[in-house]
């Protein structure tokens, strides 16, 4: 008898135990998934000089999580991250746009709203120029323009889009 309530005690204090590190593992894990990602929160980041910039094309620069296009003269820092649901926009060499995998949304060089449905264009960073160098501060975030709003360079698509078009 009193061996089977140990026992008994020993299961519930066993079932106890399991809970509790079970808990703990998806608090944990919960509090893990809700924190920023790294360098989200931002701040300046030392890129390239400004005639690296290309000017028909862009620069990826991971630590920005960005781009650098020269347009008219003009640098323009623009955030990968898709306005829609956040996933990162990869640039298409051969449409010269940008184009979003997850959702099909599009985007110009400067990151301005072309389809899909993001609503507004890519978001871009303030920077500046410091020892000859491009600063971006990614905490300092200029809004894309809403979607619909007209595009302000000229540069239609120059070839096949990079994006699955059977891709739903
Ligand atoms: S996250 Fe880019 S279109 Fe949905």
């Amino acid at each position: 008898m009193s061996e089977d309530l140990d026992r008994r005690h020993f299961l519930a204090r066993l079932w106890t135990w399991g809970l509790g590190v079970m808990a703990g593992a998806a608090a944990w894990t919960s509090w893990d998934f809700l924190q920023p990602v790294a360098g989200q929160s931002g701040g300046p980041v030392a890129t390239v000089s400004p005639d690296k910039i290309p000017t028909d094309s862009v620069l990826e620069i991971p630590a920005m999580r960005g781009y650098l296009t020269e347009i008219e003269g003009a640098t323009e820092a623009i955030w990968w991250k898709c306005p829609h649901l956040g996933c990162k926009v990869p640039w298409c060499e051969t449409s010269g746009q940008f184009e979003c995998p997850c959702h099909g949304s599009v985007y110009n060089r400067k990151g301005e709203y072309r389809r899909g449905p993001a609503p507004r264009g890519m978001d871009r960073f303030e920077f500046t120029i410091i020892n000859g160098v491009v600063v971006p501060d990614t905490s300092k975030i200029i809004r894309g323009a809403p979607a619909g709003s007209p595009e302000t360079i000229n540069e239609p698509p120059k070839g096949p889009e990079c994006l699955d078009p059977t891709a739903g």
